[in-house]
This record gives structure tokens, C-alpha cells and sequence, in this order.
């Protein structure tokens, strides 16, 4: 059977979108041999928010003449996410030709030892939580996808030193502590970044009642932008416009970071474009 796309009028895709038949039409696609690009907006995946990720990364490396990119979790605890998101990349370069490269960083030993007070919000986790076995996790990984264990604070500082990556791509932040996403988020600073000029992030940890932007990963973001000239990290607008269920949550914690150096250098070398007045 030939893969099934959303290229179909727009009448059509308004109709299916619409409750209830929104509903039915994905559980008739969850049964066919779907494209990549249907499966993201259908939401067809383990991780509906890493496939929308990478698959846009991809879609930007295109733009931005990229041919390679890397896709990154941060917080891996038993490797459920990893996975998924190897299987995603994977799927998302024989779609695109771009090559994706995956990596994970974790502590390997849960959560650290936190830094006190409030910001890593002791109130929700405790050290040692979302253990894992790394010797079970490698068995289940390809050679796509690099491990890196250690205290995100060392790990991503030499990131770029140490493993050689492509410019990253995506990136998911579900190490759950203001302290290790605000060491984290270290790869997008400096000269040596290496990173496209837009880069899709999701933050796991930022919807709950708990949650506000004193503590936490919304706490590092801001602290982020104070302190970062060059790169800015902002909501990603529009992301949940004209998509079948505009109303799940993953959609309010997807990001994009910003790289106003790299944009500022970027020029169009195309023929100018026009908006002429339509035919009466
Ligand atoms: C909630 S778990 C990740 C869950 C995983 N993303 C998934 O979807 O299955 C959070 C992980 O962050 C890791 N972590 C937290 N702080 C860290 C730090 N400073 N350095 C390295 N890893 C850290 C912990 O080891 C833990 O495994």
C-alpha cells in the first residue's frame, strides 16, 4: 500500500479534523502505512512531542542547507524516551536524507543532590529517584545514539569538545531540576555552539500545579535569556494552529531557542517576492 499523506484538500482535511471525527480518522490512521509528516500531526507516536521536534529540525536543516543534525534527551532515567526518540530520528532521515545523530545525558544514578531551597523543588523529587541500568539501555540502542553518563553540569560543558556533534537540532529537557537545566542549557551558549539557527525544544517538567517561573525548568529558561545575548529561548508560536488536537499539553511545552548571531548573519539570496493584487 502507497503511504497515506495529509496533502489532500483542505476542505477534506478541515472535515476530519473535526470532533468526532477527528477521533476516528486517527484511529483509521494508527491501521495504515502512514508518512512521517502525517504521523506528526496526527500524532502517531510514543513521543508525539520528540516526533514533532526532530521532524521539524529536519525540516529547517533542509532550509538552512544542514546535512546533518543531533537530537538530544536530557534525562534519560530507564531510557524510555531514548528509545523512542532513536526510532524517531531514524524514521526522520529516511524521510528527509537528513542524518540524525542521537545522544543522551544522564547521571546514570538518578536525580543528584539537589541545590537546597526551593528552585529543585524537593517537594516533588528526592536524590536518587529515575535510576537506570545503563547495561539494559545500551542493548537496546543502535549505533545512532551515544549515552553520556555523567553530572550534566561536566557532560555538556565539553559536549562539543569531546564528542564532535552536528549542529543540534532538538533538544528535550526532562532532568526535572532547575539546577542540572540551567547547566544544561549551557550547549547554547558560547562561540563553540554548534547549533541550527532555530532549534525545537520540549521542557517535560513545566505543567504541573506545582510549576511556576521561580523554580524549576521555567526558573532556568528565564535565567537563560537574562544572561545570554546570542541565543534566546521563547514559546513556540503557533505551534498548535491547525493541528487536529490543538488542545493537548504537549503542544503549551514545546520551545525554540533562538540563535540571533547566526541570524543576523544570514542573508536571502533569492529573486524578491511579490504580492500582486488578484484579478478582479
Ligand atoms: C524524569 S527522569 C527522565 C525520564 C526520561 N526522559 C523518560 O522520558 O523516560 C530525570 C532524569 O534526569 C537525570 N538528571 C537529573 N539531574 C541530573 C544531572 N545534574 N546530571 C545528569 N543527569 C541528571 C536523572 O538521572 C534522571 O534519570
Amino acid at each position: 500500500m502507497t503511504e497515506m499523506t495529509e496533502t489532500k484538500s483542505p476542505m477534506w482535511n478541515r472535515l476530519v479534523a473535526e470532533p468526532p471525527f477527528r477521533i476516528l480518522y486517527r484511529a483509521l490512521l494508527k491501521r495504515l502505512p502512514v508518512s512521517i509528516e502525517t504521523r506528526a500531526l496526527w500524532e502517531l507516536s510514543p513521543r508525539p512531542a520528540y516526533l514533532l521536534g526532530v521532524w521539524n529540525a529536519a525540516r529547517l536543516a533542509r532550509q538552512q542547507r544542514v546535512e546533518r543534525i543531533a537530537a538530544i534527551e536530557f534525562g534519560v532515567a530507564g531510557g524510555a524516551g531514548l528509545v523512542a526518540l532513536e526510532r524517531e530520528a531514524a524514521a526522520v532521515e529516511r524521510a528527509t536524507g537528513v542524518e540524525i545523530r542521537v545522544f543522551g545525558f544522564d547521571s546514570g544514578e538518578g536525580l543528584p543532590s539537589f541545590i537546597g531551597d526551593y528552585r529543585d523543588h524537593p517537594d516533588l523529587w528526592q536524590p536518587g529517584d529515575f535510576r537506570m541500568d545503563p547495561d539494559a539501555l545500551r542493548s537496546r540502542l543502535s549505533a545512532r545514539t551515544t549515552l553520556i553518563l555523567g553530572d550534566v553540569a561536566d557532560t555538556a560543558a565539553g559536549f562539543v569538545e569531546r564528542y564532535d556533534p552536528p549542529p543540534i537540532g532538538f533538544a528535550a529537557f526532562d532532568l526535572d531540576l532547575y539546577s542540572a537545566t540551567k547547566a544544561a542549557l549551557g550547549v547554547f551558549r558560547g562561540g563553540a555552539r554548534r547549533m541550527l539557527r532555530q532549534v525545537p525544544l520540549y521542557f517535560d517538567d513545566i505543567d504541573f500545579i506545582h510549576n511556576h517561573r521561580f523554580a524549576g525548568e521555567l526558573l532556568a529558561i528565564d535565567e537563560f535569556n537574562a544572561t545570554s545575548e546570542v541565543v534566546k529561548i521563547d514559546r513556540w508560536h503557533g505551534v498548535s494552529v491547525d493541528r487536529p488536537f490543538p488542545e493537548r499539553s504537549f503542544l503549551t511545552k514545546l520551545y525554540v531557542a533562538h540563535d540571533l548571531e547566526a541570524i543576523s548573519r544570514s542573508r536571502l539570496a533569492r529573486e524578491n517576492v511579490a504580492l500582486p493584487l488578484a484579478r478582479e
